[in-house]
């Protein structure tokens, strides 16, 4: 992960500010300075491995002159330990009208009580608020067939983009979201009208009071961007942004993307709520207008129907949740997705599955002629998914338009706006190390749990593979994940799911996803190169996604690490076509780029920049025809199709290549807890693209270290501090044995090591993972025991059944973490005796964890070992774990086709 010099958040901040609000409002701009000056200089003393807000950093910063009662105390050890170790998903405190709703949270009214909902001009879209008076509504929709009011506003995150609607003074001209950073005395306007920070992450870059960004960029990226009303109210309402512009500071870009959101963005086609892993809702959306819960009057009706008077009302979402799920309109809203077969529905549960070899290729011509065949039966998503086809049959790959935006070029932010769509960016999440596992982690276990519950066939691909091959999980360091799709499950997820919010089922979490597939779909090859991605899966909290591409044949080049295929078999199919991709519009859509550059000279409708693009596509397509070492590269299109068809040869669009037989049957395991699949020659895959060490155990790669003790992957320089070999960390004890070989009193030095050097999200992590990691570990042994591919199949079977459902989540809900960290910083007091008893929690953790260890290796780990029992006949001790460490098994796959599988 890149560094940056990021300042932390801190919790003792919020106080102070909320104190003093009144002197900074009578002192001005220049006190302004002043105290931003200070905080930042005081700030900056705390230093730290991560850049994130740390409770126990902070408290011991003096900020409050409040002491607390012993109660507190207890209270803030307990929720010191929920907050990094705890993964329960369970709200802190009720959510209530009066308490919650009914207060002013931000801005020059903050604390102010309302006396009715008249009076509510924003508020913060808790789920608990925003489920339950959507299920309430929902509910009331008897005849099943409503369009549900929607807007951004009550599904993203839009915390302190309502410091923004807030004001009452300030005006938010648009300048404010387009300039590289924002104008100091602008700033200092609206934090002294709010009374508190704007944003908390790196804020020390205002330290030196920039001036205003007045360039005639900026005036450019406002032209076509944003459009505002100068003679209306203050505050951000009057100013809309139209379309997003990067070449800003993450902070700037932040608030003009919410900004976009909230005006511009379109609504989606449905909501999908996931029931469990088992199924979905999904409920149709109004697209146009966009109306929040207040502006649709929905939270209105919902008050008057539980007849909320006086007394506070508890929005109870599982109980409202209860109710819904027996419903009428449930039954009404179940998805059912009929081109899926029982046995792709079976993928989730079997330990093994095929999939068909016409998976890979899907004729969206005939596609396009049944749907029009039925068009009065279409669904929404159907006749969006329809005129999605037209449009990407017809258009030549030369001119398939970029899909998906990142914001790539981000001021002073390396290349990290990559990892997030731009629509839906929201700060820096990468900053806090915890936070963005948090959202990542919440992220894939939601995906899977989409895929599951629908029978969408998909595998782990590419980084996220690799992670999976150790312990389970994604490389800490991997900032997305990868996953690919065979063609025809990647038009059934179009089909039923382009354009909807999967919403996370609310008993589990409050995951929320947009699914976006891109718009050149029928497009196989690399083409013009700005579409390798099929798909995302987008958390719309972040802007952070899964990146999903399909897998075809197509008329790719075929790569020449299949070079030996290719001579194999090139004489036995020759060079007549036998099959020829479907997708193609004879003279239209089929013509090579040359005949087209051609015809472009003599047609109008062609445009100068058409001309242009197509002239560089030529050049790039003539400069790799002379460096491809690909042996097919003297083939036509067609030819090129016929081969990699015949030879099982499948690719995404950047012409990454999978056989048949690597992928088919698919294995079931776990990843990140949740049941996932893989290519059963998951080895021969990854070595299709990385150079995979044969050995499992001990390896270093890229500052990062794979402690097999610890069956996770570490920092180096943090393992080097713990490890303390040169006796340089203070108050550190000094681990002898070689991090290569530790013994297992040193796993439990180096445990407490961390501790002690504070690295809590890595101890949090560490802890949390175990039984994954574990699990993994059993797992890899069986995948490579002896005896048949049919025994280890059915070993496998067993390991899932009788230890997969106790696998948990690494880390919690992002929401709660956030409620958490809120409730954190109302307790956290400066010199609290208590600062030992927080150490303690760290090292309870590290004894914790070092007693797994020592029970694994005394074979008795109560996690690997299941009671026989009546009801489980089958249940057995994995505690034997052998063969696995420090052995060459990655040399070759594991041995995964059964004889029914050839
Ligand atoms: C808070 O604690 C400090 C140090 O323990 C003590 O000096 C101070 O008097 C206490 N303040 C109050 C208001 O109790
Ligand atoms: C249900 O259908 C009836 C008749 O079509 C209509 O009048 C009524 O408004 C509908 N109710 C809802 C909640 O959509
Ligand atoms: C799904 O739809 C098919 C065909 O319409 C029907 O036969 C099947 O019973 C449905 N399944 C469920 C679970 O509703
Ligand atoms: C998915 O939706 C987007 C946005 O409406 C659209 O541009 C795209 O063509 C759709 N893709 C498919 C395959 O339906
Ligand atoms: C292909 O299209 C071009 C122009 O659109 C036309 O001139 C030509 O005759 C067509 N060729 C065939 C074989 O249809
Ligand atoms: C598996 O078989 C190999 C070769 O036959 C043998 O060397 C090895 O010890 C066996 N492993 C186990 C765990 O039985």
């Amino acid at each position: 992960m890149v560094r940056l010099h990021w300042v932390r958040r801190l919790s003792g901040l919020t106080k102070m500010r909320r104190r003093d609000v009144n002197v900074w409002a009578v002192c001005g701009v220049s006190v302004w300075l002043l105290i931003s000056t200070w905080l930042v200089t005081s700030k900056q003393n705390l230093g730290g491995p991560f850049a994130s807000w740390d409770p126990r950093k902070s408290w011991s910063t003096g900020w409050s002159t409040d002491n607390g009662t012993a109660a507190e105390k207890v209270d803030l050890v307990e929720s010191y330990r929920e907050f990094y170790y705890g993964t329960k998903f369970e709200y802190p405190d009720p959510y209530t009208l009066q308490k919650d709703l009914f207060v002013v949270h931000v801005g020059p009214e903050k604390g102010r009580r309302l006396a009715s909902v008249d009076e509510l001009e924003f508020y913060d879209s808790d789920p608990r608020l925003v489920w339950s008076v959507v299920f309430e509504h929902l509910l009331q929709d008897r005849n099943g067939s409503g369009s549900l009011p929607f807007s951004w506003y009550d599904w993203a995150d839009f915390r302190d983009y309502n410091k923004l609607l807030s004001l009452k003074k300030t005006d938010v001209p648009c300048k404010f979201f387009f300039q590289k950073h924002f104008d100091s005395s602008k700033l200092a306007e609206i934090e002294i009208e709010i009374g508190e920070f704007l944003f908390e992450l790196d804020r020390d870059y205002y330290f030196d009071a920039p001036s205003e960004d007045s360039s005639a960029d900026v005036q450019d990226r406002i032209a076509d961007a944003c459009v505002s009303n100068p003679r209306a109210d203050a505050g951000a309402r009057s100013t809309v942004v139209t379309a997003l512009k990067d070449k800003v500071r993450p902070e700037v870009y932040r608030l003009q993307a919410r900004n976009h959101l909230l005006n511009t963005v379109e609504n989606p086609i449905s909501i999908t709520i996931m029931d469990k892993d088992s199924g979905s809702w999904q409920f149709n959306v109004e697209r146009i207008p966009r109306k929040n819960i207040l502006e649709s009057g929905l939270l209105d009706s919902y008050l008057q129907r539980k007849e909320v008077k006086n007394h506070d009302h508890v929005f109870d979402l599982s109980k409202q949740f209860a109710e819904f799920e027996k419903s009428k309109p449930a039954r009404a809203h179940r998805v059912n997705i009929t081109e899926i077969s029982e046995e792709e529905r079976n993928a989730f549960h079997a330990p093994s599955t095929h999939i068909r070899k016409s998976d890979f290729e899907f004729d969206a011509l005939t596609r396009i002629q049944e749907l029009e065949s039925k068009i009065d039966e279409l669904t929404a998503h159907e006749k969006a998914y329809l005129n999605s086809l037209r449009v990407s049959t017809q258009t030549h790959y030369a001119f398939a338009p970029k899909h998906f935006r990142e914001p790539s070029d981000l001021s002073d932010f390396e290349s990290l706006g990559w990892h997030h769509d731009a629509r839906f960016f929201n700060g820096a999440v990468f900053q806090d190390f915890l936070d963005a596992r948090t959202r990542l982690d919440s992220m894939i276990r939601t995906f899977q749990k989409f895929l599951k519950a629908h029978g969408l066939i998909c595998w782990l691909a590419h980084g996220t593979l690799y992670g999976y091959v150790y312990n389970g999980l994604s490389f800490p360091w991997d900032n997305d994940f990868d996953v690919q799709m065979p063609i025809r499950h990647l038009h059934i997820m179009a089909q039923h799911f382009n354009q909807t919010l999967v919403l996370e089922d609310p008993r589990e979490g409050n995951g929320k996803f947009i699914i976006d597939v891109g718009s050149s779909i029928t497009t196989r090859i690399k083409g013009n190169g700005m579409n390798n991605i099929d798909a995302r899966f987008i958390d719309v909290d972040s802007g952070l996604y899964i990146d999903i591409t399909g897998i075809s044949v197509s008329s790719a080049m075929l790569s020449d690490r299949y070079a030996a295929e290719f001579y194999k078999f090139r004489d036995s199919i020759g060079t007549e076509i036998k099959h020829a991709d479907p997708n193609l519009i004879a003279n239209e859509t089929d013509i090579p780029l040359q005949v087209l550059a051609n015809r472009m000279d003599s047609d109008a409708k062609y445009t100068e920049e058409d001309k242009k693009a197509l002239e560089k596509l030529v050049t790039e397509a003539n400069k790799e025809m002379s460096s491809s070492k690909s042996p097919s590269k003297y083939y036509s299109a067609e030819q090129r199709y016929n081969l990699n068809y015949e030879l099982d040869l499948y690719n995404c669009r950047n012409h990454h290549f999978l056989q048949y037989d690597m992928i088919s049957p698919l294995i079931l395991t776990r990843f990140h807890g949740v049941p996932a699949l893989v290519p059963n020659q998951y080895i021969t895959t990854l070595r299709k693209e990385y150079s995979v060490p044969s050995r499992y155990g001990f390896l270093a790669h890229k500052g990062n270290t794979y402690v097999p003790e610890f069956r996770y992957w570490c920092t180096s320089t943090v393992l080097k501090q713990a490890m303390n070999k040169k006796g340089t960390q203070e108050g550190i004890e000094v681990v002898n044995s070689p991090l290569n070989s530790l013994s297992i009193e040193d796993v439990g030095l180096l445990y407490k090591n961390i501790a002690e050097l504070r690295e809590v999200e890595l101890l949090s992590l560490l802890h949390n993972s175990r039984k994954q990691s574990t699990y993994r570990l059993k797992e890899l042994e069986l995948q490579y025991a002896n005896g048949t591919a049919h025994q280890r199949i059915e070993e496998l079977r067993r390991l899932e059944e009788q230890l997969g459902s106790d696998l948990c989540p690494l880390t919690k809900d992002p929401y709660i973490q956030h409620l958490q960290r809120e409730k954190w910083r109302a307790l956290a007091t400066p010199n609290d005796p208590s600062s030992e008893a927080l150490s303690e929690v760290d090292l309870e953790v590290a004894t914790d964890l070092l007693k797994w260890v020592e029970l694994m290796h005394s074979k008795q780990l109560p996690f690997l070992k299941k009671a026989v029992s009546g009801e489980n006949p089958e249940s057995r001790d994995y505690n034997q774990i052998d063969g696995i460490e420090g052995n060459f098994i990655f040399r070759l796959d594991p041995d995964l086709r059964t004889k029914e599988d050839d």
